[in-house]
């Protein structure tokens, strides 16, 4: 497997502060091992369908895949020549893309319009900065190239969000008690309030709007697939 290419432009903090430092994938560390079993099981094994229904709307060609973790979509990027980044060298390690780089979103060290598509799955919630990964993206983007995301936020009822933040407050640490990584998953709750609904923060961005839908139980999960113009 290729080796890990860690750009100039990437400046890692201490692994060790990983509960307030999450742009720089700390907070993975610890879980990269166990992070694609525990993921399917509180998904109910659709964790991919969600990931399929965002990349089929996508170009073929070359694909980033932005906080790509440990390679968790590779088997649904078909053809595609993939690029993955992410700031966590513990999860790229378990990663199987050909190029796999240490970085984060905020500053792709890439050049204009070198990619036809780029892919985010479960990562926007981790971001520092999503105004400046969307810049970003749009930068790196060729004219005509898509962004696809899926990610986590509350369903959009206010009652079935009230009731999935009690559920998602109880059940996430506990798995994470049982996996060893509480405050890992108590992180991965808090987090799900960190962002506006992606109906707003998808609303006005560097890119045109293609699609945008809710999926999953209560619709907490969401797709969305944008256009450099
Ligand atoms: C929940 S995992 C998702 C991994 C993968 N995309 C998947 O579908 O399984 C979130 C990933 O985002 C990465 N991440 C955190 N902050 C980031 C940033 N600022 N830029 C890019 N990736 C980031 C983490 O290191 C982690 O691998």
């Amino acid at each position: 497997m290729a080796r890990l290419w860690f750009p100039r432009r990437c400046v890692r903090t201490s692994a060790s502060t990983r509960s307030a430092d999450v742009s720089n994938g700390s907070v993975f560390t610890d879980i990269a091992a166990k992070y694609d079993r525990i993921n399917r099981i509180l998904s109910l094994g659709r964790d991919q369908a969600w990931r399929q229904r965002v990349i089929d709307m996508l170009p073929e060609g070359r694909l980033l895949d932005l906080g790509g973790g440990t390679g968790a979509a590779n088997p649904v990027f078909g053809g595609r020549s993939v690029v993955a980044l992410d700031p966590s060298p513990e999860m790229l390690g378990l990663n199987s893309a050909g190029r796999r780089v240490v970085a984060i979103g905020e500053g792709l060290p890439f050049t204009e319009h070198s990619f036809d598509a780029v892919f985010s799955a479960y990562v926007f919630r981790n971001l520092d900065s999503v105004e400046g990964t969307l810049e970003e993206v749009a930068r790196v983007l060729r004219p005509g190239g898509r962004l696809g995301v899926v990610g986590l936020s509350r369903p959009r009822n206010r009652v079935a969000a009230a009731i999935h933040r009690t559920g998602s407050s109880i059940v996430l640490p506990v798995v994470g008690t049982l996996a060893g990584a509480r405050d890992e998953y108590v992180y991965l709750n808090r987090s799900l309030d960190k962002l506006p609904p992606p109906e707003q923060m998808f609303a006005a961005t560097p890119l045109r709007r293609v699609s945008l839908w809710r999926m999953g139980p209560l619709g907490f999960v969401y797709g969305v697939v944008l256009e450099k113009v």
